[in-house]
């Protein structure tokens, strides 16, 4: 049997999917989600059908850097091999987390960043590390001012790809500095989930004439797996590719002023 792999925001389409394959292939699977009720029905769908499977959940809110710090602290000592860090949120507008951090950074960059940096001591020594991000990164640039966005400076869509792309210059960053352990990003491309939903007046409309032409989450989850089941490092999982991670992502210097800016932001 292999090592127990962790998975934020398990109960979710995507992350139910990945659950249930990595059950189903026999590894222990620790479900890291904020809605107990939620990941239980998940856990049990899956129990259901893979009776032997060996599924824990533990509470996980990534919004608070005081959840991230006590699940860290519930994990166990046991070593894992394989984080995924799945979860995600689109806040539809402005607001603050307890932290006073805005929520969609905090629960898509902050959160995880606090999270692998806290789990790593605890990874087993090759351990894999998928970071899922998102297409659009590609359209959005972050610096150390866009970590703590002004309530002018947010917008649903833009602040949501820049803590993804805040996130994927993380993983970059985290893999020059642990080349141990291996480190991928994952992109599923459109998928059919909550996700896409924008809590706004045109969201009936784009059910029926965007939704089902978006991708299903079985196929969304696809580069995740892959990338969970990969022996590469450093590598970008969209579609049945893995590619480099693209040029336009390439520079250092800012991934290093980004991290620097983060630890300072979040005390590490
Ligand atoms: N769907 C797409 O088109 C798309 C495209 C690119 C990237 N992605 C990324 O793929 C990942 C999975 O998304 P999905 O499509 O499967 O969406 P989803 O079904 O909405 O799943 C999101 C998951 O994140 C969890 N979550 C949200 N806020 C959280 C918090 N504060 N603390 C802990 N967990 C939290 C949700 O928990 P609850 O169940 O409690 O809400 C849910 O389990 C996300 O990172 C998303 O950004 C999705």
């Amino acid at each position: 049997m292999q090592g127990r792999i962790i998975i934020t925001g398990a109960s979710g389409s995507i992350g139910s999917v990945v659950a249930r394959e990595m059950a189903a292939a026999g590894r222990p699977v620790v479900m890291a989600c904020r809605n107990p009720r939620k990941a239980e029905s998940v856990r049990d769908a899956i129990l259901a059908d893979l009776p032997g499977a060996e599924i824990g959940i533990l509470p996980l809110d990534l919004a608070s850097l005081d959840s991230v710090r006590a699940f860290v602290e519930s994990i166990g000592t046991e070593p894992f091999e394989a984080l995924f860090n799945n979860a995600g949120t689109i806040s539809k507008s402005y607001s603050l987390t307890s932290d006073g951090l805005e929520n969609t950074f905090a629960v898509n960059y902050f959160g995880p960043v606090l999270l692998t940096r806290l789990l790593i001591p605890r990874m087993a020594p090759d351990a894999r590390i998928v970071n899922m991000v998102s297409l659009t990164c590609r359209y959005v640039s972050v610096d150390e001012g866009s970590l703590l966005p002004a309530p002018g400076d947010f917008s649903q869509l833009g602040t949501y790809a820049r803590a993804k792309l805040a996130m994927l210059r993380f993983s970059m960053e985290l893999a020059r500095r642990c080349p141990q352990l291996r480190i991928n990003l994952a992109d599923p491309g459109i998928v059919n989930s909550n996700m896409i939903s924008m809590g706004r007046w045109f969201d009936p409309l784009a059910d029926i004439l965007f939704r089902p032409f978006c991708k299903s989450p079985q196929k969304g989850a696809g580069p995740a797996l892959a990338a969970l089941s990969s022996p590469e490092r450093n590598r970008y999982f969209v579609g049945k590719r893995c590619t480099a991670i693209p040029s336009r992502f390439q520079d250092p210097y800012l991934d290093l002023r980004l991290w620097n800016e983060t630890e300072k932001i979040i005390q590490l």
